[in-house]
């Protein structure tokens, strides 16, 4: 019988407020699959997607999943032909990492149904480079969490150094998805390239702080930490009513908030799961009050990343 392997990669938040493409952590739950298999022909095909509304192209060399398939065969050289299945659990644009899960759960089904030639240091370039393709530039705030799980901050690009940070047991993440679209290349592109050094020096303050909280297990450092003085001034006005709903859960015990990724997705952070839940209510509730349909998520930081579902 033709072995398949199918993977899971788990949604990410980005950013984390002050760590623009340095900082990123996995959730547990949603996520896309990735289901692989040798094929009977040469080449790599994507049999089927599901969960994109048909949205998605299903030429291997423009689709995230399939691009990353091709260049693992390219990485170990081999030509056999592969057939692949992506069941999207992520909605498109949504600043949750939708094009990293689809890369890296496709990096992680290959890599098995070849027993495990390449290290996930190893997949990670191939990773960013599908996240280049996906929206113009290959950050890895989204793919290296996806892939390591746990809570990542990526000292340097080129050569990716990764640094796996301590995560607190305690911390929960409320996500809130309002069903609109932002792609991540246009709201990369409102960013300016050039910042003044007063804001440059609390934001570098800030990221030392969110590196601190993680070390010392110190939420409420992590979360005052979390204060982003440069790219959420200029993105919040893509999402509405984002600082109606920041200032909400803030008041109402969240340890920090700000926009998840490039946005729309808003995320907080929390102690317990009880506050969490309140948090999701909440937010849902301005969303709700103003028309727009959205969901949320509530999760603790995912410390295990990507994951074989099934073989
Ligand atoms: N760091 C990237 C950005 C993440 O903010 O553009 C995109 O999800």
């Amino acid at each position: 019988m033709n072995r398949s392997v199918t993977a899971f990669a788990p949604a990410t938040v980005a950013n984390v407020g002050c760590g623009y493409d340095i900082f990123g952590f996995a959730i547990e739950q949603p996520g896309d699959e990735v289901t692989v298999s040798f094929s009977e022909t040469k080449d790599v095909r994507i049999t089927e997607i599901s969960g994109d509304g048909g949205r998605l192209p299903k030429e291997a060399e423009i689709n995230t999943a399939g691009f990353a398939v091709l260049h693992f065969l390219k990485k170990i050289q081999d030509s056999r032909g592969i057939d692949i299945q992506l069941k999207k659990g992520l909605p498109l644009g949504s600043g949750m990492g939708s094009s990293a899960a689809s890369s890296v759960a496709a990096l992680a089904s290959v890599n098995r149904l070849f027993n495990n030639p390449l290290s996930k240091k190893e997949l990670l370039p191939i990773a960013m480079a599908a996240e280049k393709l996906a929206c113009g530039a290959a950050h890895a705030d989204n793919v290296a969490p996806a892939l390591f799980g746990g809570f990542i901050l990526i000292r340097e690009n080129d050569p990716p150094d990764i640094i796996e940070l301590p995560v607190p047991e305690g911390l929960f993440c409320t996500i809130i998805h309002p069903e609109i679209e932002i792609r991540t290349l246009d709201a990369r592109r409102i960013i300016e390239p050039y910042i003044p050094l007063p804001d440059a020096v609390r934001q570098w303050a800030n990221t030392a702080g969110v590196v601190a909280g993680l070390y010392n297990n110190d939420p409420k450092l992590i979360g005052r930490s979390m204060t982003d003085h440069i790219i959420e001034p200029r993105r919040a006005g893509l999402i509405p009513h984002f600082y109606e709903i920041k200032e909400k859960v803030i008041e109402n015990g969240a340890l920090g908030c700000s926009i998840s990724g490039s946005g729309p997705s808003i995320f907080c952070l929390s102690t317990s799961t009880v506050i969490a839940r309140k948090l999701a209510d909440q937010m849902k509730d301005v969303f709700s009050r103003h028309s727009i349909i959205c969901q949320t998520y509530i999760s603790k930081i995912n410390t295990v990343g990507a994951r074989i579902l099934k073989e």
